[in-house]
């Protein structure tokens, strides 16, 4: 069970908090490169419990500053993008993307002290399309290593998707496993679905056996059910340090992707899905079919409908559907069984179940169960790697050593043997799996 004081120290994100200073240890994906024009507006956006501004300078380069200007607080956000620099309209002062003070035409040459300021500037780069910021101090290590991002650019896929939750609560939806069958598949038939099906055995089986463990990069499962003439059908997925999954839902052998569950404040999640185009069972959001080629979750196609991006501070890459239109449901739908939820696709299904929790989970509430065995390895880990941090200083999991995402992958596959070392299965699987996979 989670305490109180425990799902605080989880959940909350902001500055000096002990999940804060984690997360402060890692690059996180906080906009699409295409989000920022060169010398357009600069691009309002929330991370970690900050107020922040991104531009893109004459020379293509991207800044990330807090919003405020460090004369007198005003909001860079109305200022210029001119000429390598934004410039605050309320008294001129020019800051470059490391937060450099470029100008300072209110004062006479004599009273000018523009060495001697900067804006608050965080570092950037760009990689698969993605703006990446790493707000903490001292020389960050690189990228996450995962093999996602050794792609080429034009192989890769970004989606951005908002979520009103916290981001725990948005992740633990990925990794808990044993909803499939009920929220995404509770009214489908078994026989309905072809034995050739890879979910064939999720529907068949709706309680299927786990092994969860401590892994380099966070933690890791494995569902396995048997799948008749002596197989067994596997499903892993991650949980990877802070705030990343990988799961299960595609082919393993090229199921190359990392799902960012971004934190933007202490009760919004970015939701960044980057993908690999190639993968044999790629799709931005993997539809399983049932009787006549029916998708399991819905037609998906109410699901993934975005609002206008806006410029408020939370106002970017929102669903239509929301708790405040209750995320669509079809009540008639539900009664008939023909989708169990009433809700359409399975990416909604989640946004919907997780945000129904409410902002923040209240954790003394939660009654956790065996099956539940991923969300509280995970929440210990997370804790642990919190607390070492605090205590003695450890860089937590992957932040200082980014090659160990290089082994983590997920999907799900049929090996020929039945009961088997999970791990060695595994290892046996992926390296069987090349990298990149043809
Ligand atoms: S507040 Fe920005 S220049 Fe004065
Ligand atoms: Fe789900």
């Amino acid at each position: 069970m989670t305490t109180a004081s425990e799902g605080a120290e989880l959940t909350q994100v902001g500055p000096g908090t002990p999940m804060g200073r984690v997360m402060r240890h890692y690059w996180l994906p906080a906009l699409l490169s295409s989000e920022l024009e060169r010398d357009g507006p600069p691009t309002r956006f929330m991370l970690l419990g900050e107020k922040l501004l991104a531009f893109r300078d004459s020379a293509g380069r991207v800044g990330v500053l807090d919003h405020r200007c460090p004369h007198r607080c005003a909001s860079l956000f109305l200022g210029r993008n001119e000429q390598g620099g934004l410039r605050c309209v309320y008294h001129g002062w020019k800051f470059d993307v490391a937060g450099s003070c470029l100008d300072m035409p209110n004062l006479t040459e004599d009273q000018e002290f523009r060495h001697k300021v900067k804006a608050k500037a965080y570092r950037v780069v760009e990689r698969a399309g993605l703006v990446w910021v790493h707000m903490g101090e001292g020389e960050p290590a690189g990228l996450p290593g995962f093999e996602i991002l050794d792609m080429p650019a034009d192989e890769i896929n970004v989606h951005m998707m908002q979520r009103d939750c916290n981001w725990l609560q948005a992740l633990e939806g990925e990794i808990d496993t044993a909803h499939f069958g009920f929220l995404h598949g509770g009214h489908v038939d078994p026989d309905d679905v072809p034995e050739n099906d890879p979910f064939y055995f999720t529907i068949t089986n709706r309680a299927p056996q786990y092994h969860v463990s401590d892994a380099p990069w966070g933690t890791q499962y494995a569902g396995y059910r048997a799948a008749g003439q002596g197989r067994t059908y596997w499903r892993f997925a991650n949980f990877l340090f802070p705030c990343w999954s990988q799961a299960p839902n595609g082919e393993f052998q090229s199921h190359m992707h990392a799902r960012g569950w971004v934190p933007l404040d202490d009760g919004h999640t970015m939701f960044v899905f980057i993908w690999w185009k190639k993968a044999r069972s790629a799709q931005a959001l993997p539809q399983p079919t049932f009787k006549d080629g029916r998708p399991i979750g819905g037609t998906g196609r109410g699901g993934i409908r975005m609002l206008p991006n806006t410029t408020d501070w939370l106002g970017r890459w929102r669903l239509a559907l929301n708790e405040g239109n209750d995320w669509g449901i079809d009540r008639d739908k539900q009664r008939r069984n023909e989708i169990y939820t009433g809700i359409d696709g399975i990416h909604l299904q989640d946004q919907a179940i997780t945000e129904s929790m409410g902002p923040v989970t209240h954790f003394a509430f939660e009654h956790l169960a065996p099956s539940d065995q991923m969300i509280t390895r995970t929440r210990r880990r997370l804790l642990k790697a919190a607390r070492a941090l605090q205590e003695t200083g450890e860089a937590p999991p992957g932040a200082a050593d980014p090659a160990v995402y290089r082994a983590a992958r997920s999907g799900y596959f049929l090996s020929p043997e039945g009961e088997a070392p999970w791990r060695e299965v595994y290892d046996r699987t992926l390296a069987s799996s090349a990298h990149p996979p043809g």
